[in-house]
């Protein structure tokens, strides 16, 4: 579906059709002058992918050591984007911002192209999102991507969603005897959501989200045969998409930072769109795919 096809539809509506929303100037204040060339300086610490900040405890990590004052100029940097992406999204997003769970902030300063990494860490390989570090928990993982990158474009690809992709892998992601989460395993969810807790590896949920993220980088269709868009983000652009929905992987760009945002089903605008939904379904072994 083209952007021209659907850019009259409201926005979530858009982003729940799987469509990647693309806006050429950022709708939020960037970084600049002193600030952005701060940023640009900044160097991993050696071991991480990114520099992650979780804005709603303020832990940061991936960035190499520097002095007190350095580091705090940086969580602030980014904690300052993290505000303004989040007060535009609490206007152009409401149904979503209402329910959302602040995910983490990433900023990815290293040349993606030619990262020389394990297969299975590479975002240069399609795959559809799983969480890392921060359990989901049946949410969905809404992203808002800026290019920050004064000169430099940034390249992606994208392809099929996640509830084709079910479709067609069907009972190789199943672990055998899958189905649909006991009670108690429901009632976890439920109500480690509610309370803002859990681990990845506590909910089933969470590990077949994984298994389906992993599985995606190894699956010759979705590598090589499935069809895909290319996508070309010029500096200053910020664009949104559910990334546990839709596949996606990066080609090459130096300089971009995401903040997520786990949001429930609940606010979808149909729920039957959302990432939970589409398990629900594979868990009860019905086809994943609805119409749109
Ligand atoms: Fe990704």
């Amino acid at each position: 579906m083209t952007q021209t096809a659907t850019s009259a539809l409201p926005l979530d509506e858009r982003l729940e059709r799987g469509e990647l929303v693309v806006f050429e100037r950022c709708p939020f204040a960037l970084p600049a002058g002193e600030d952005l060339r701060f940023l640009l300086a900044r160097e991993l610490d050696g071991v991480s992918k990114s520099i992650t900040l979780f804005p709603a405890s303020g832990l940061m990590g991936g960035h190499r050591p520097e002095s007190r004052a350095e580091v705090a100029r940086l969580k602030g940097l980014l904690a300052e984007f993290n505000r303004e992406a989040t007060a535009w999204l609490a206007r152009a997003l409401p149904r979503y911002h209402a329910a959302m769970r602040l995910g983490p902030l990433r900023f990815r300063n290293v040349e993606e192209r030619g990262r020389n990494y394990d297969p299975r860490l590479t975002g240069a390989l399609l795959h559809v999102d799983a969480n890392s570090d921060q359990a989901a928990l049946g949410d969905s993982f809404l992203r808002v991507f800026v290019n920050i990158n004064p000169e430099q474009v940034r390249e992606w690809v994208t392809s099929e969603q996640l509830p084709a992709l079910l479709d067609r892998w069907g009972d190789r992601v199943r672990e055998p005897g899958e189905g649909a989460p006991a009670m108690p395993t429901r009632l976890r969810l439920r109500l480690g959501r509610a309370l803002g807790i859990g681990l990845p590896a506590e909910t089933s949920y969470d590990r077949l989200m994984m298994r389906l993220h992993f599985f995606g980088k190894t699956d010759p269709y979705l590598q090589e045969q499935a069809p895909k868009t290319r996508w070309v983000f010029q500096p200053g652009s910020a664009w949104l998409v559910f990334s546990d929905i839709v596949s996606h992987a990066v080609v090459s760009g130096r300089y971009a930072i995401d903040q997520t945002y786990l949001t429930p089903a609940e606010s979808f605008r149909d729920i039957e769109r959302s990432a939970r939904a589409a398990i629900e379904r594979f868990w009860a072994g019905k086809t994943a795919t609805l119409p749109i």
